[in-house]
């Protein structure tokens, strides 16, 4: 059997993915190489070249039955040919609980688009701080 190595190095991807989420996610949290290496979520990754253009995290909380994806992010350029929905794809195919959720900005158009367009529904509406933030799940 074939052996796959991937030439970029995780702390080179891991650097890649925090500065992404850091230019485009609108987070509260500031993320550096360090946070994303040590964090206990698997993150799935568009790799064009040496270049991360595609990112999407999955926490799976086996004690609580509940999944978690966050983290879902897709440079400028790479948007709308699918990308997105392809790693979101592999997040269901490798959650191993009965149910996933996320929570999303009422004003993150395109993000809902996305989650809705792999089944998920919309679950609550919770007002935080200056803006609405939708909670959205789904079995699997
Ligand atoms: C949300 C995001 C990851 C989507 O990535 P993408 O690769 O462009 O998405 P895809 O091309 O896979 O599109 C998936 C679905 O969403 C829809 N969609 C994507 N962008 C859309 C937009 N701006 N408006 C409406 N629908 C949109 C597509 O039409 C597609 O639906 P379909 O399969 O039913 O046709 C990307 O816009 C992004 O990185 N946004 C900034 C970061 C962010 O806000 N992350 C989420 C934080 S919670």
């Amino acid at each position: 059997m074939a052996d796959f190595k991937v030439i970029i190095s995780t702390n080179e991807i891991a650097g890649q993915i925090a500065a992404m989420l850091n230019r485009q996610n609108k987070l509260q949290r500031k993320h550096s190489m360090l946070t994303i290496v040590q964090s206990p979520a698997t993150y799935f990754v568009e790799v064009v070249g040496s270049v991360v253009v595609g990112c999407t995290a999955l926490l799976c909380t086996h004690h609580s039955k509940v999944s978690k994806s966050f983290h879902t992010s897709v440079s400028p350029y790479y948007r709308g040919r699918g990308i997105g929905k392809k790693l979101m794809s592999a997040t269901l195919n490798n959650c191993t609980t009965p149910f996933i959720y996320g929570t999303i900005r009422a004003d993150n158009v395109a993000s809902l688009a996305l989650v809705y367009s792999v089944g998920f529904k919309p679950i609550k509406k919770t007002f935080i701080k200056n803006h609405y933030i939708i909670t959205v799940g789904r079995s699997i």
